[in-house]
This record gives structure tokens, sequence and C-alpha cells, in this order.
């Protein structure tokens, strides 16, 4: 029997306000677009701007649903609108911010499984990898160079 380790090296910022200008300016755009979330069930808002490499920002936020899983995530809901009305451009930069109408969330909010295997997907797609930065509502954020540090041994077309 032989073993492997997987590992990832994330950065880590104080606040926004620690962050390079041009991404300061699109989590401003995240954290507006979460405060419009429709998440009248779990009460948890979660915002996602899209930096593309025609420099337009996609905005996207959680879409609720009585029947529980016809809902979809922020980062979804962002990237397949990129997806759909710029399928040529490239998604450069990922910003994500999540809290609760119930508490403040303070530590960084990651994506969800399901919103890291579409992220991989476009990543594949363009051969090339999105930066994405996560927080809370405020506090700490954290950035991964490529969504293969948040899904390692992801599963993508190649298996197939
Ligand atoms: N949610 C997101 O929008 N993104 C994630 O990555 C995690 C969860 C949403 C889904 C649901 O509307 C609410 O947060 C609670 O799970």
């Amino acid at each position: 029997m032989k073993k492997f380790q997987i590992s990832a090296t994330l950065e880590v910022y104080d606040s926004v306000n620690g962050l390079p200008e041009n991404i300061q300016r699109l989590m401003t755009m995240a954290i507006d677009i979460r405060k419009k979330a429709y998440a009248p069930y779990s009460r948890f808002q979660v915002g996602a701007a899209l930096l593309l490499s025609n420099d337009v920002i996609v905005t996207g936020n959680n879409q609720e649903n009585a029947a529980y899983p016809s809902g979809l995530c922020a980062e979804r809901v962002a990237i397949y609108h990129a997806g759909a009305q710029y399928p040529k451009e490239e998604v450069s930069l990922m910003a994500i911010t999540a809290t609760s109408l119930d508490n403040p969330v303070t530590t960084p909010v990651p994506p969800c499984g399901a919103c890291r295997q579409a992220i991989a997907e476009y990543e594949v797609k363009q051969a090339k990898s999105i930066e994405i930065y996560f927080m809370g509502e405020y506090g700490v954020v954290y950035k991964a160079n490529s969504i293969s540090d948040l899904l390692p041994l992801m599963f993508d077309g190649s298996q197939l």
C-alpha cells in the first residue's frame, strides 16, 4: 500500500480592505447582489461576482424555491449566466460573500460541492485557472488560486 498527500495553499486577507483594489470592487458587487438574494427559507444570503476576460462583471445570488432542491446557489446562478451570455469569454476572478439574516457570518463561506463542480467545468473548458475569493459578511477573506485547490481529484470530461 502506498499513500499520497493532497494539499492546497490558500491566501488569507484580514478584510476586504486588504484586497487589491480591483478585487475590492468585485467583492463590493458581490455584497450588493447578496442583499438581493431570494432566500426566504434558509434566510442565508449569498452573492457572487465574476470578472470575465472582456472586463464584463456578471453577478448572481441564491434563488430558493418552496420545493427546496429546485433552488440554485449564487455561484451557479452567476457562472451559468456568464456561460450563457458570454460563451467565448474566460472567467478570470470570482468573489463570493454570504451572510445569514439571523446572525452575522464572520468566517469565509466557500462554494458548496455542487458549485465547485460547476466552477471546475468552466475552468477545464477555458484551460485557465479561476481565482476565487470568498468571505462571510465581513472579516477574513480567503483566496484560492484555482478551483482545483478546493476540489482536488476533480471529475472532469477527460474521464468519460
Ligand atoms: N448557497 C449558495 O448560494 N452557495 C453556496 O455555495 C452554499 C449555499 C445557498 C443555497 C441556499 O439557498 C442557502 O445558501 C442555504 O444553503
